[in-house]
């Protein structure tokens, strides 16, 4: 039985595999998760002295990658995972920039923040482990300023193909069992899971548009093992 402290997904969760988690990712994205990164920064369109939101930073290699691309740039960083934030503070100081990257410990479905704090928001990899999906988004559309930008980076269910074939062999064999030698089996059966009950490209983006964003564009990323997906808040009426 899983304890409640430590459902699946959850902060706490991810208190356990937090020392092992950048390395099992490059192992298991076999270092695409890199350039899906580059991608959402870019989607962000961040000009000079943009203050700068990242959610489920876990350990903050978005927030970094933020951070050095716009020297002008502001991040805060929030997770609920003490353990991951810590990897992320060290990472942050090795790099030199803590005078510019803040972590916080927080949920994406209660925000610490006024209304249109930020200029931007970024997510990747983090909106499939929040319980209320539709609240995390309404509190983006909230702490977001009129024009703003909003990118989820989110893993999916690759599509058909050869291809596909090949992707969903590597998620559904490869990577729960490379995360079971390197990691807590447990942990990566969920994230194949939780991957195949995310809801598919078109529904994800309604509930958007339901939670107060205009989507811009919900893009597949190789064969479709991810989507990035741009929005900005409605406007007010
Ligand atoms: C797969 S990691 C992604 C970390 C990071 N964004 C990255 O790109 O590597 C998922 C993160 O979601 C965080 N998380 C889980 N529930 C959350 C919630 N309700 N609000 C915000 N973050 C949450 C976890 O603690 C974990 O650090």
């Amino acid at each position: 039985m899983i304890e409640p402290n430590k459902r699946e997904g959850s902060g706490a969760m991810f208190d356990g595999i937090a020392a092992r988690y950048d390395l099992l990712n490059r192992i298991i994205s076999l270092g695409i998760d890199q350039s899906w990164r580059k991608k959402t920064v870019a989607a962000l369109e961040i000009d000079g002295e943009a203050r700068v939101l990242d959610l489920a930073t876990g350990t903050a290699d978005l927030a970094i990658m933020v951070a050095r691309q716009h020297p002008a740039a502001q991040l805060v960083g929030l997770d609920p995972s003490r353990n991951m934030l810590a990897v992320g503070t060290r990472k942050i100081q090795e790099a030199g920039l803590d005078a510019r990257i803040t972590l916080t410990e927080g949920d994406a479905q209660a925000l610490p923040f006024p209304a249109h704090s930020f200029d931007s928001i970024c997510m990747a990899f983090g909106i499939r482990n929040v319980p209320d999906r539709a609240q995390a988004l309404r509190e983006m559309a909230r702490v977001t300023k009129p024009g703003g930008r909003i990118a989820i980076l989110e893993l999916a269910e690759p599509r058909g193909g050869a291809l596909g074939a090949m992707a969903r062999f590597h998620i559904h064999t490869v990577v729960p069992w490379v995360g079971s030698l390197l990691s807590g089996a447990r942990e990566y059966r969920y994230l194949q899971r939780s991957i195949a009950a995310f809801p598919p490209k078109e529904e994800f983006a309604a509930l958007m548009s339901e939670c107060g964003l205009t989507v811009l564009f919900a893009e597949a990323l190789t064969f479709g093992v991810a989507t990035l997906y741009v929005a900005t808040p409605k406007k007010e009426s």
